[in-house]
Protein backbone atom coordinates (compact mmCIF):
# COMPACT_ATOMS: atom_id res chain seq x y z
CA UNK A 1 0.00 0.00 0.00
CA UNK A 2 1.30 3.20 -0.99
CA UNK A 3 1.64 5.45 1.98
CA UNK A 4 -0.43 7.82 2.15
CA UNK A 5 -0.43 11.53 0.60
CA UNK A 6 2.48 10.43 -1.40
CA UNK A 7 1.55 11.01 -4.98
CA UNK A 8 -0.51 14.15 -4.23
CA UNK A 9 2.53 15.79 -2.15
CA UNK A 10 4.67 14.49 -5.12
CA UNK A 11 2.14 16.83 -7.65
CA UNK A 12 2.32 19.36 -5.43
CA UNK A 13 5.70 19.55 -4.99
CA UNK A 14 5.97 19.53 -9.08
CA UNK A 15 4.02 22.12 -9.27
CA UNK A 16 5.32 24.72 -6.87
CA UNK A 17 8.87 24.51 -8.39
CA UNK A 18 7.17 25.53 -11.81
CA UNK A 19 5.72 28.37 -9.83
CA UNK A 20 8.98 28.89 -8.01
CA UNK A 21 10.79 28.74 -11.45
CA UNK A 22 8.31 31.16 -13.17
CA UNK A 23 8.64 33.65 -10.13
CA UNK A 24 12.10 33.37 -10.12
CA UNK A 25 12.46 34.17 -13.83
CA UNK A 26 9.69 37.02 -13.29
CA UNK A 27 12.03 38.66 -10.47
CA UNK A 28 15.54 38.32 -12.44
CA UNK A 29 13.38 39.65 -15.42
CA UNK A 30 11.80 42.26 -13.68
CA UNK A 31 15.26 42.89 -11.83
CA UNK A 32 17.25 43.13 -15.04
CA UNK A 33 14.77 46.15 -16.40
CA UNK A 34 14.89 47.35 -12.95
CA UNK A 35 18.76 48.22 -13.06
CA UNK A 36 18.43 49.55 -16.20
CA UNK A 37 15.53 51.50 -16.64
CA UNK A 38 14.65 54.51 -14.26
CA UNK A 39 11.72 57.22 -14.28
CA UNK A 40 12.63 60.30 -16.31
CA UNK A 41 12.85 63.39 -13.81
CA UNK A 42 13.85 66.88 -13.42
CA UNK A 43 13.25 69.91 -15.66
CA UNK A 44 13.33 69.74 -19.34
CA UNK A 45 16.19 70.21 -21.65
CA UNK A 46 15.12 73.95 -23.19
CA UNK A 47 14.40 75.09 -19.41
CA UNK A 48 17.94 73.99 -18.12
CA UNK A 49 19.25 75.96 -20.96
CA UNK A 50 16.80 78.69 -20.41
CA UNK A 51 16.10 78.80 -23.69
CA UNK A 52 12.85 79.75 -25.36
CA UNK A 53 10.86 77.01 -27.27
CA UNK A 54 10.55 79.91 -29.90
CA UNK A 55 13.93 80.22 -30.43
CA UNK A 56 15.88 76.61 -30.63
CA UNK A 57 15.69 73.84 -33.35
CA UNK A 58 16.32 71.22 -30.39
CA UNK A 59 13.50 68.47 -30.51
CA UNK A 60 12.33 70.32 -34.21
CA UNK A 61 14.21 68.00 -36.73
CA UNK A 62 11.12 66.61 -38.70
CA UNK A 63 9.91 70.55 -39.55
CA UNK A 64 6.39 69.27 -39.18
CA UNK A 65 3.84 70.16 -37.29
CA UNK A 66 0.54 68.34 -37.87
CA UNK A 67 -2.89 68.83 -39.58
CA UNK A 68 -3.92 72.04 -39.84
CA UNK A 69 -6.77 73.50 -37.40
CA UNK A 70 -9.59 71.42 -38.32
CA UNK A 71 -13.05 73.13 -39.14
CA UNK A 72 -16.21 73.00 -36.60
CA UNK A 73 -18.25 70.64 -38.40
CA UNK A 74 -14.70 68.52 -38.24
CA UNK A 75 -14.48 68.11 -34.93
CA UNK A 76 -14.25 65.82 -32.60
CA UNK A 77 -12.14 63.68 -35.04
CA UNK A 78 -13.80 60.26 -35.54
CA UNK A 79 -12.46 57.29 -33.83
CA UNK A 80 -9.37 55.77 -36.01
CA UNK A 81 -7.52 52.19 -34.64
CA UNK A 82 -4.63 52.30 -33.56
CA UNK A 83 -2.02 50.98 -35.97
CA UNK A 84 0.02 49.05 -33.92
CA UNK A 85 1.83 45.89 -35.07
CA UNK A 86 1.11 42.35 -33.92
CA UNK A 87 4.91 42.66 -33.20
CA UNK A 88 3.80 45.36 -30.09
CA UNK A 89 3.49 42.11 -27.71
CA UNK A 90 6.24 43.82 -24.83
CA UNK A 91 8.70 41.76 -26.42
CA UNK A 92 12.25 42.69 -26.80
CA UNK A 93 13.29 44.17 -30.28
CA UNK A 94 16.63 44.50 -32.14
CA UNK A 95 17.83 48.00 -32.78
CA UNK A 96 20.48 48.82 -34.88
CA UNK A 97 22.57 51.93 -34.70
CA UNK A 98 20.75 53.88 -37.24
CA UNK A 99 17.21 53.25 -34.47
CA UNK A 100 19.57 54.24 -31.42
CA UNK A 101 20.60 57.26 -33.53
CA UNK A 102 16.67 58.06 -34.72
CA UNK A 103 15.56 57.54 -30.71
CA UNK A 104 18.86 59.42 -29.17
CA UNK A 105 20.27 62.11 -31.75
CA UNK A 106 17.62 63.18 -34.40
CA UNK A 107 15.35 65.51 -32.96
CA UNK A 108 18.47 67.51 -32.96
CA UNK A 109 21.05 66.94 -35.57
CA UNK A 110 18.16 65.56 -37.69
CA UNK A 111 18.26 62.63 -40.31
CA UNK A 112 21.28 64.00 -42.12
CA UNK A 113 23.50 64.35 -38.98
CA UNK A 114 23.89 68.05 -40.22
CA UNK A 115 22.25 69.78 -36.84
CA UNK A 116 20.97 73.17 -37.24
CA UNK A 117 24.10 75.37 -37.41
CA UNK A 118 24.76 77.51 -35.56
CA UNK A 119 22.51 76.03 -32.52
CA UNK A 120 23.27 72.44 -33.04
CA UNK A 121 26.80 71.06 -34.67
CA UNK A 122 26.97 68.83 -37.47
CA UNK A 123 28.23 65.43 -36.20
CA UNK A 124 29.70 64.75 -39.44
CA UNK A 125 33.06 66.47 -39.26
CA UNK A 126 34.28 64.78 -36.03
CA UNK A 127 33.01 61.63 -37.08
CA UNK A 128 34.98 61.62 -40.13
CA UNK A 129 37.95 62.65 -38.19
CA UNK A 130 37.89 58.98 -36.70
CA UNK A 131 38.74 57.13 -40.08
CA UNK A 132 42.58 57.77 -40.39
CA UNK A 133 42.13 56.41 -44.11
CA UNK A 134 39.90 59.41 -44.93
CA UNK A 135 42.11 61.73 -43.54
CA UNK A 136 44.89 60.48 -45.33
CA UNK A 137 42.85 60.81 -48.90
CA UNK A 138 41.72 64.67 -47.77
CA UNK A 139 45.24 65.44 -47.21
CA UNK A 140 46.10 64.26 -50.67
CA UNK A 141 43.95 65.93 -51.93
CA UNK A 142 45.07 69.27 -50.95
CA UNK A 143 49.06 67.68 -51.94
CA UNK A 144 50.02 66.83 -48.04
CA UNK A 145 51.74 63.65 -47.78
CA UNK A 146 51.04 62.15 -44.11
CA UNK A 147 52.31 59.13 -42.41
CA UNK A 148 49.76 55.95 -41.73
CA UNK A 149 51.52 56.41 -38.18
CA UNK A 150 50.14 60.28 -37.75
CA UNK A 151 46.77 59.79 -39.32
CA UNK A 152 46.14 56.57 -36.66
CA UNK A 153 46.95 58.60 -33.69
CA UNK A 154 45.26 61.32 -34.94
CA UNK A 155 41.99 59.25 -35.85
CA UNK A 156 42.34 57.98 -32.12
CA UNK A 157 42.39 60.47 -30.39
CA UNK A 158 39.18 61.93 -32.62
CA UNK A 159 37.52 58.96 -31.63
CA UNK A 160 38.56 59.03 -27.81
CA UNK A 161 36.54 62.80 -28.08
CA UNK A 162 33.31 61.72 -29.86
CA UNK A 163 33.33 58.69 -27.31
CA UNK A 164 33.68 61.18 -24.50
CA UNK A 165 30.44 62.95 -26.15
CA UNK A 166 28.25 60.18 -26.20
CA UNK A 167 29.39 59.04 -22.28
CA UNK A 168 29.00 62.80 -21.46
CA UNK A 169 27.55 64.59 -23.71
CA UNK A 170 28.70 69.03 -24.21
CA UNK A 171 27.62 72.26 -22.96
CA UNK A 172 24.51 72.69 -24.72
CA UNK A 173 24.08 68.92 -25.40
CA UNK A 174 22.59 67.24 -22.61
CA UNK A 175 24.23 63.65 -22.14
CA UNK A 176 22.89 60.89 -23.34
CA UNK A 177 20.52 59.91 -21.20
CA UNK A 178 20.30 56.92 -20.30
CA UNK A 179 23.81 56.65 -20.23
CA UNK A 180 24.80 54.30 -23.13
CA UNK A 181 25.89 50.85 -22.18
CA UNK A 182 29.06 49.48 -24.20
CA UNK A 183 27.38 47.67 -27.00
CA UNK A 184 24.98 50.40 -27.37
CA UNK A 185 28.43 52.99 -27.91
CA UNK A 186 29.56 50.21 -30.40
CA UNK A 187 26.30 50.52 -32.72
CA UNK A 188 26.05 53.97 -32.52
CA UNK A 189 29.03 54.63 -33.38
CA UNK A 190 29.27 52.15 -36.34
CA UNK A 191 26.09 53.87 -37.63
CA UNK A 192 27.62 57.24 -37.17
CA UNK A 193 30.79 56.40 -39.11
CA UNK A 194 28.28 55.08 -41.65
CA UNK A 195 26.30 58.42 -41.50
CA UNK A 196 29.46 60.45 -42.33
CA UNK A 197 30.21 58.23 -45.11
CA UNK A 198 33.59 56.04 -44.07
CA UNK A 199 33.95 53.40 -46.30
CA UNK A 200 32.70 50.24 -45.39
CA UNK A 201 31.01 51.17 -42.21
CA UNK A 202 27.65 49.83 -43.56
CA UNK A 203 29.39 46.07 -43.04
CA UNK A 204 29.80 46.69 -39.41
CA UNK A 205 26.87 47.90 -38.31
CA UNK A 206 25.93 46.22 -34.48
CA UNK A 207 22.43 45.48 -33.41
CA UNK A 208 21.66 45.48 -29.78
CA UNK A 209 18.17 43.88 -28.16
CA UNK A 210 15.98 45.78 -26.33
CA UNK A 211 13.31 45.22 -23.65
CA UNK A 212 9.95 48.18 -24.89
CA UNK A 213 10.49 49.87 -21.38
CA UNK A 214 14.41 50.77 -22.33
CA UNK A 215 13.37 51.89 -26.19
CA UNK A 216 10.80 54.10 -24.49
CA UNK A 217 13.40 55.33 -21.80
CA UNK A 218 15.28 55.65 -24.49
CA UNK A 219 12.42 57.85 -26.23
CA UNK A 220 11.16 59.99 -23.80
CA UNK A 221 14.86 60.89 -21.79
CA UNK A 222 16.82 61.91 -25.05
CA UNK A 223 13.51 63.20 -27.11
CA UNK A 224 10.31 64.30 -25.23
CA UNK A 225 11.74 65.88 -22.01
CA UNK A 226 14.16 68.43 -24.14
CA UNK A 227 10.65 70.15 -24.39
CA UNK A 228 8.69 68.58 -22.00
CA UNK A 229 9.30 68.52 -18.16
CA UNK A 230 8.89 65.75 -15.96
CA UNK A 231 6.55 67.12 -13.78
CA UNK A 232 4.47 69.91 -12.86
CA UNK A 233 0.47 71.38 -13.55
CA UNK A 234 -1.57 70.14 -16.20
CA UNK A 235 -2.18 73.28 -18.01
CA UNK A 236 -5.90 73.65 -19.04
CA UNK A 237 -6.74 75.11 -22.80
CA UNK A 238 -6.23 78.38 -21.85
CA UNK A 239 -2.68 77.71 -20.65
CA UNK A 240 -1.74 75.86 -23.38
CA UNK A 241 -2.83 78.95 -25.67
CA UNK A 242 -0.14 81.16 -23.29
CA UNK A 243 2.37 78.53 -24.70
CA UNK A 244 2.36 76.09 -21.72
CA UNK A 245 3.83 72.60 -22.34
CA UNK A 246 2.01 70.08 -20.75
CA UNK A 247 4.70 68.20 -18.12
CA UNK A 248 5.33 64.51 -19.03
CA UNK A 249 3.15 63.08 -15.89
CA UNK A 250 0.14 64.38 -17.58
CA UNK A 251 0.68 63.09 -20.89
CA UNK A 252 -1.31 59.56 -19.90
CA UNK A 253 -3.75 60.81 -17.92
CA UNK A 254 -4.27 63.72 -21.02
CA UNK A 255 -4.91 61.08 -23.99
CA UNK A 256 -5.70 57.50 -24.13
CA UNK A 257 -2.89 55.43 -25.84
CA UNK A 258 -4.36 55.48 -29.21
CA UNK A 259 -4.67 59.56 -28.86
CA UNK A 260 -0.65 59.45 -27.93
CA UNK A 261 0.36 57.20 -30.70
CA UNK A 262 -1.47 59.74 -33.18
CA UNK A 263 -0.66 62.91 -31.84
CA UNK A 264 3.62 61.54 -31.46
CA UNK A 265 3.70 59.95 -34.77
CA UNK A 266 1.44 61.75 -37.65
CA UNK A 267 0.34 64.99 -35.19
CA UNK A 268 -3.21 66.08 -33.97
CA UNK A 269 -4.53 69.03 -32.87
CA UNK A 270 -4.98 70.38 -29.55
CA UNK A 271 -8.01 72.44 -27.62
CA UNK A 272 -6.18 75.72 -26.91
CA UNK A 273 -7.71 79.00 -25.33
CA UNK A 274 -11.42 79.80 -23.81
CA UNK A 275 -13.57 79.05 -24.96
CA UNK A 276 -11.29 75.98 -25.84
CA UNK A 277 -10.79 75.36 -29.82
CA UNK A 278 -8.84 72.58 -31.51
CA UNK A 279 -5.56 74.55 -32.95
CA UNK A 280 -2.58 72.77 -34.87
CA UNK A 281 -0.39 73.19 -32.21
CA UNK A 282 3.24 73.78 -31.99
CA UNK A 283 5.03 70.48 -30.99
CA UNK A 284 6.59 68.34 -34.15
CA UNK A 285 5.24 65.22 -35.48
CA UNK A 286 7.75 62.63 -34.71
CA UNK A 287 7.47 61.42 -38.27
CA UNK A 288 10.48 58.99 -38.23
CA UNK A 289 9.12 57.01 -34.82
CA UNK A 290 6.78 54.32 -35.55
CA UNK A 291 3.82 53.60 -33.77
CA UNK A 292 4.94 50.46 -32.07
CA UNK A 293 7.95 52.86 -30.52
CA UNK A 294 5.44 55.89 -29.62
CA UNK A 295 3.72 52.70 -27.85
CA UNK A 296 6.71 51.77 -26.10
CA UNK A 297 7.07 55.01 -25.04
CA UNK A 298 3.41 55.61 -23.24
CA UNK A 299 4.02 52.26 -21.63
CA UNK A 300 7.12 53.64 -20.30
CA UNK A 301 5.53 56.53 -18.80
CA UNK A 302 2.80 54.64 -17.43
CA UNK A 303 4.77 52.17 -15.73
CA UNK A 304 7.61 54.46 -14.66
CA UNK A 305 5.96 57.89 -13.49
CA UNK A 306 7.73 60.81 -13.75
CA UNK A 307 9.21 62.17 -11.19
CA UNK A 308 10.95 65.71 -9.70
C1 LIG B 1 18.89 68.33 -27.23
C2 LIG B 1 19.59 68.37 -28.48
C3 LIG B 1 20.68 67.36 -28.76
C4 LIG B 1 20.59 65.99 -28.73
C5 LIG B 1 19.40 65.13 -28.33
C6 LIG B 1 21.87 65.50 -29.18
N1 LIG B 1 22.70 66.53 -29.46
FE1 LIG B 1 24.62 66.40 -30.16
N2 LIG B 1 24.81 68.43 -30.04
C7 LIG B 1 23.82 69.30 -29.66
C8 LIG B 1 24.35 70.66 -29.62
C9 LIG B 1 23.56 71.88 -29.23
C10 LIG B 1 25.71 70.57 -30.00
C11 LIG B 1 26.73 71.70 -30.10
C12 LIG B 1 27.02 72.35 -28.77
C13 LIG B 1 27.69 71.45 -27.78
O1 LIG B 1 28.71 70.84 -28.13
O2 LIG B 1 27.19 71.32 -26.68
C14 LIG B 1 25.97 69.14 -30.26
C15 LIG B 1 27.18 68.62 -30.69
C16 LIG B 1 27.41 67.31 -31.04
C17 LIG B 1 28.65 66.80 -31.57
C18 LIG B 1 29.95 67.59 -31.80
C19 LIG B 1 29.95 68.42 -33.03
C20 LIG B 1 31.25 69.19 -33.14
O3 LIG B 1 31.26 70.12 -33.91
O4 LIG B 1 32.23 68.85 -32.48
C21 LIG B 1 28.48 65.46 -31.77
C22 LIG B 1 29.50 64.48 -32.33
C23 LIG B 1 27.14 65.14 -31.35
N3 LIG B 1 26.50 66.29 -30.92
C24 LIG B 1 26.58 63.87 -31.40
C25 LIG B 1 25.34 63.54 -30.85
C26 LIG B 1 24.84 62.19 -30.76
C27 LIG B 1 25.56 60.96 -31.26
C28 LIG B 1 23.63 62.27 -30.16
C29 LIG B 1 22.72 61.13 -29.76
C30 LIG B 1 23.26 60.20 -28.80
C31 LIG B 1 23.35 63.67 -29.89
N4 LIG B 1 24.41 64.40 -30.32
C32 LIG B 1 22.18 64.15 -29.30
C33 LIG B 1 22.51 68.98 -29.35
C34 LIG B 1 22.02 67.69 -29.20
C1 LIG C 1 10.12 70.67 -29.62
C2 LIG C 1 9.39 70.51 -28.37
C3 LIG C 1 8.65 69.23 -28.11
C4 LIG C 1 9.16 67.96 -28.12
C5 LIG C 1 10.59 67.52 -28.44
C6 LIG C 1 8.08 67.07 -27.76
N1 LIG C 1 6.93 67.79 -27.53
FE1 LIG C 1 5.10 67.03 -26.97
N2 LIG C 1 4.34 68.91 -26.89
C7 LIG C 1 5.02 70.06 -27.20
C8 LIG C 1 4.11 71.18 -27.13
C9 LIG C 1 4.45 72.63 -27.41
C10 LIG C 1 2.84 70.66 -26.74
C11 LIG C 1 1.53 71.42 -26.52
C12 LIG C 1 0.53 71.05 -27.60
C13 LIG C 1 0.97 71.44 -28.98
O1 LIG C 1 1.44 72.57 -29.17
O2 LIG C 1 0.89 70.60 -29.88
C14 LIG C 1 3.04 69.23 -26.61
C15 LIG C 1 2.02 68.35 -26.25
C16 LIG C 1 2.15 66.98 -26.17
C17 LIG C 1 1.07 66.07 -25.84
C18 LIG C 1 -0.33 66.43 -25.38
C19 LIG C 1 -1.26 66.77 -26.45
C20 LIG C 1 -2.68 67.01 -25.94
O3 LIG C 1 -3.56 67.03 -26.79
O4 LIG C 1 -2.91 67.14 -24.75
C21 LIG C 1 1.60 64.81 -25.90
C22 LIG C 1 0.89 63.50 -25.66
C23 LIG C 1 3.00 64.94 -26.25
N3 LIG C 1 3.30 66.27 -26.40
C24 LIG C 1 3.86 63.89 -26.38
C25 LIG C 1 5.22 64.01 -26.70
C26 LIG C 1 6.11 62.89 -26.80
C27 LIG C 1 5.75 61.45 -26.53
C28 LIG C 1 7.33 63.41 -27.18
C29 LIG C 1 8.59 62.65 -27.47
C30 LIG C 1 8.52 61.68 -28.55
C31 LIG C 1 7.18 64.85 -27.30
N4 LIG C 1 5.89 65.17 -26.99
C32 LIG C 1 8.19 65.70 -27.67
C33 LIG C 1 6.35 70.17 -27.56
C34 LIG C 1 7.23 69.11 -27.72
Amino acid sequence: MTPPGTREDCIHFGEKRVVATVLLLLALTLSAYAQVVTPVEGESWLEHLHRAFDETSMGKSSGVYGPAAPMPSEWPPPHSALQLSNKFTGQSTTLYGSDLYRLKCQGCHGASGMGAPSEINSVIDPVRATSARMYIERMKKVGMEVTWKDAASLAKQAKGMLLDRLHKGGTDMPSPNPSLTDAEVRSLFAYLQQLAGIPSAEKRQVPVVEPPLRVGEHIVKSTCHICHASVGENPSPEGLLEGQIPPLNSLTSRLSLNEFVTKVTVGAPVLEGSPAIPMRGRMPVFTYLTPDEAADAYLYLSLYPPHN
